[in-house]
Parts: C-alpha cells; structure tokens; sequence
C-alpha cells in the first residue's frame, strides 16, 4: 500500500517528504481554505516537494465547469490528479476528462456500488471514505473491502485511496483490506512512527554504552 499524505499544508508535506515514504498528496476544499492562501500557489509548492499524484478538486457543480476547472489544474503540473465529487456531472467530467488523458480521483465515495460508477467512467483514484463513514455508525473498513472484491473481481485497474483516516489503526486496516493507497494525515503520521517499545530500548542502549 503506497502512502499519501491528506493535508494543504506546505510545511507538513515538507517534514514528512524528508522520511522517504511519501508517493502523494491529497488535498480538499476544507484543507486548502485553512490554509488561507492561494489554491494555485500552494499547489506549485507541493509538486515541487512531492514527485507522485498530487489530487486537487474541482467547485464547479456542472460537467462542463468542472471540465474547464481540470484543464486549467492540469496545467499547472504533470503530476496533478483532478478530484471530481461523485455525482451524475461528476462521472461526465470524469469520462471527458479521461479520454483527454486527464487523472481524475472521484470524492465522496460511500458504497462500491459508486465506486464501480467512478471506475467504469475513466477515474484513476477512488476515494472511499472510511472516517465519515465510521462517523454514522457503518463500518468505514467494510467499505474498503468491498471495493477491494469488486475490482479484484472484475479486474478493474482504477486505484483506491482509503480517505478520511482518523487514527493508526484505520492505516493498517486499509493496508490489510488492500487499499492501494492510504492518504494519511500529518499527526497520524507522526503517531505512526511511535511506539514505547522503540523509546525505551533506545534509552536503554544509550545507558549501556555509557556504562562501558
Ligand atoms: C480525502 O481525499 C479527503 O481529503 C479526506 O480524507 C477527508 O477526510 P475527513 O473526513 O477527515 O475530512
């Protein structure tokens, strides 16, 4: 399971991108305005931090908006993948989009049934999210594994990203589930990295070759 990271944040991309394990960046309307700057120029900052997909999302509500929306992001950056909310407009983008050889990550996705939708009309990335789901009581995990069967199945090549990861555990379920890729928040991050076990054996190490 390849490792994405889900924040706007330059400084946050930046601190986890030295660690070597980074293959891209998500990011979302929420994340971008809390960042209060320009949509454009931090998307130029993150492609240059992180060499993989990088997914930014479209506002506009019909196909041909979101379509004039992509064309602009694509410019940008070769590595930018248009994030397309999944609707009836947004699987229509994502068919345009696709044969004009635009990536698109279809968003907001919560059944494998709109996973297929997303997948059949040209979507590189699907964005199942696990959180949100796991927030009205369904289990988000179930999700991810059903899409994992379905695709497995029909051999459907579209990538799924388990989204809207809240804690460590969701990042090894998703892995076990089959997840292609978990985009992974920053503190999620650094509480992965972490274990008791590690800190003390590397005190005790130290102690004893004090102790010489
Ligand atoms: C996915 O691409 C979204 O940016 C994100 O994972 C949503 O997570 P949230 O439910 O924590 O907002």
């Amino acid at each position: 399971m390849k490792l994405f990271i889900d924040t706007a944040n330059v400084d946050e991309i930046r601190e986890i991108s030295t660690w070597g394990v980074l293959a891209g960046v998500t990011t979302n309307p929420t994340l971008i305005a809390k960042e209060g700057r320009n949509f454009e120029e931090v998307l130029k900052e993150i492609t240059a931090l992180v060499d993989g997909p990088i997914s930014a999302e479209v506002m506009g509500d019909t196909a041909p908006e979101m379509i004039q929306e992509a064309e602009e992001l694509a410019k940008l950056h070769k590595n930018i993948v248009i994030k397309i909310p999944m609707t009836a407009e947004g699987l229509k983008a994502v068919s345009e989009l696709s044969k004009k050889g635009i990536k698109t990550n279809v968003t907001l996705v919560f059944s494998a049934n709109q996973a297929l939708l997303a997948a059949r009309a040209g979507a590189s990335f699907v964005s199942p999210f696990v959180g949100r789901m796991d927030d009205i009581g369904n289990p988000g995990m179930d999700l991810i594994r059903d899409i994992v069967n379905v695709f497995d199945i029909h051999g459907i090549s579209t990538e799924i990203i388990s989204a809207s990861i809240r804690h460590t555990a969701h990042v090894m379920e998703s892995a076990l589930a089959g997840a292609d890729i978990a985009t992974i928040p920053y503190k999620v991050f650094k509480q992965m990295l972490q274990h008791p076990l590690t800190d003390k054996g590397i005190e005790k190490f130290k102690a004893d070759w004090n102790s010489r």
